[in-house]
């Protein structure tokens, strides 16, 4: 079991770091390799995380011919033979995002059987929204020891309006609808970064989808669709953890090839804040001056509101400016188990609800602390750099879900940082 300790108390990062391909954008992606019948299609700049491995097995379940360059960060699927359509519980329950295999497996062979995923730590995570997009497009749906059973011959274009514009559905919708007869309308769809990338794909590979990025999508369904070459997009919430990061230090730090339409909604509270942030020709530098940032409150919403995956991260920058902030979490319920492990470290904090009171700029220690999910993870290691004295950090495989060498990058910017595997006691 991995350890990262952290010596924190003097720390500036200063320097440049460099980001990876977005994890959030790369599992749809390789749900959409799923698709073309013919050719191959080729993934690059994708980020080397044990989320990716999780969804290569998916996809290698359906026997499927994956290959991961991981020196070249490449991806070389191979969909044209026949493949199976069943994606067993063994990986699914690995991973929830594993589900938006569901739409395009249907699609492609009339006949899906995925398994239910499971619980989850930050709230819960019905799937509704998947499946009545799916029933309106003309799907019989079953749920039957633990699997989704989905068949439709052929899908129907259909007009899907959703209640809350869920990415996961929206990504799912979206797959099934490129070889549906007619045309599909998604009204109040998700507008992600990572949902314009899909799309991107997805018109790559011959489909026809218009409006991503906007509150509509329209699909009209074509008959097959092909291999493609694509790029991943830039991970904006790995971009956005290091800001903090560069924020909480009084630091100077550029984060390369970070894109700033991406970040806004994290920018906008940075500069509300007081911390500096400006657009160069190679990324986005943030310069700050700890004991002149002011206290905010903050949202989370549907982008382009502020995301809920940099919430953790914000509350860690709230726990070390003077005064009273307040973050309230609308997308996931049960997203505040960061501030408890914080606790530990001297943070005060109330939470009522949705809301969290922060009661920043109190001299904080360094503590043996929990990761308690992904974001979590990092939000407690930037704390660790602010705290007096020695912070541990353990359940690094959260981590490893979504951060490619945190450790090592942190380190170069000067961070008193290492990681360690200790020997479990018996
Ligand atoms: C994706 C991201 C995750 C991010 C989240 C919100 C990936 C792999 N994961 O997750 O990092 O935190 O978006 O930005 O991209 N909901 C329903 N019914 C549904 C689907 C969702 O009620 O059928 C609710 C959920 O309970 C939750 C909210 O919608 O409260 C947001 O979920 P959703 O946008 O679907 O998130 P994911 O796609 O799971």
């Amino acid at each position: 079991m991995d350890t990262i300790i952290i010596e924190g108390g003097s720390t500036r990062l200063k320097g440049q770091v460099t980001i990876e391909g977005a994890k959030n954008a790369v599992l749809p992606l390789l749900a959409a390799t799923i698709l073309p019948q013919e050719g191959k299609t080729l993934l690059r700049n994708v980020p080397i995380l044990s989320d990716v491995f999780t969804m290569n097995n998916v996809v290698k379940g359906l026997n499927i011919a994956l290959e991961f360059n991981q020196e070249k960060k490449e991806i070389l699927v191979d969909a044209t033979g026949d493949i199976l359509d069943e994606a067993p519980y063994e990986y699914v329950s690995q991973m929830r995002a594993s589900i938006v295999v569901l739409g395009p497996i249907l699609a492609r062979q009339g006949h899906a059987k995925v398994s239910m995923p499971g619980g989850c730590s930050i709230g819960s995570r019905p799937i509704d929204l998947h499946l009545k997009g799916l029933e309106l497009m003309g799907a019989k749906i079953s749920q039957v020891g633990g699997d989704i059973t989905a068949t439709a011959k052929k899908l129907k274009g259909a007009n899907i309006y959703m209640d809350f514009p869920s990415v996961g559905a929206t990504q799912n919708l979206m797959m099934a609808a490129t070889l549906a007869d007619g045309v599909t309308v998604i009204e109040n769809a998700a507008r992600e970064p990572e949902i314009v990338d899909l799309a991107v794909l997805l018109n790559k590979m011959g489909a026809d989808v218009k409006g991503a990025g906007t509150e509509t999508l329209i699909i009209t369904g074509v008959e097959r669709l092909h291999g493609a070459e694509h790029d991943v997009v830039q991970d904006r919430i790995e971009a956005g953890t290091f800001m903090i990061a560069a924020a909480m230090t009084s630091g100077d730090v550029l984060i390369k090839d970070a894109i700033w339409e991406h970040n806004r909604p994290l920018l906008a509270k940075l500069t509300e804040m007081g911390v500096e942030a400006t657009e160069e020709a190679d990324g986005i530098r943030i310069k700050s001056d700890l004991t002149k940032l002011k206290p905010v409150t903050v949202k989370t919403l549907p982008h382009p509101g502020f995301p809920t995956d940099m919430q953790a991260q914000f509350t860690a920058l709230m726990a070390v400016v003077n005064g009273e902030s307040t973050m309230i979490e609308t997308v996931f319920e049960n997203r505040f188990q960061h501030l408890e492990e914080m606790r530990r470290m001297g943070l005060h904090s109330e939470i009522l609800r949705d809301t969290a009171i922060i009661h920043g700029g109190q001299d904080l220690q360094g503590a043996p602390v929990m990761s308690t999910d992904l974001r979590a993870s990092a939000a407690l290691i930037l704390t660790g750099m602010v705290a007096k004295g020695q912070t541990k950090v353990t359940k690094l495989n959260h981590l490893d879900r979504g951060y490619y060498q945190f450790h090592e990058k942190l380190k170069a910017l000067g961070a008193k940082i290492e990681r360690v595997s200790e020997v479990e006691h018996v």
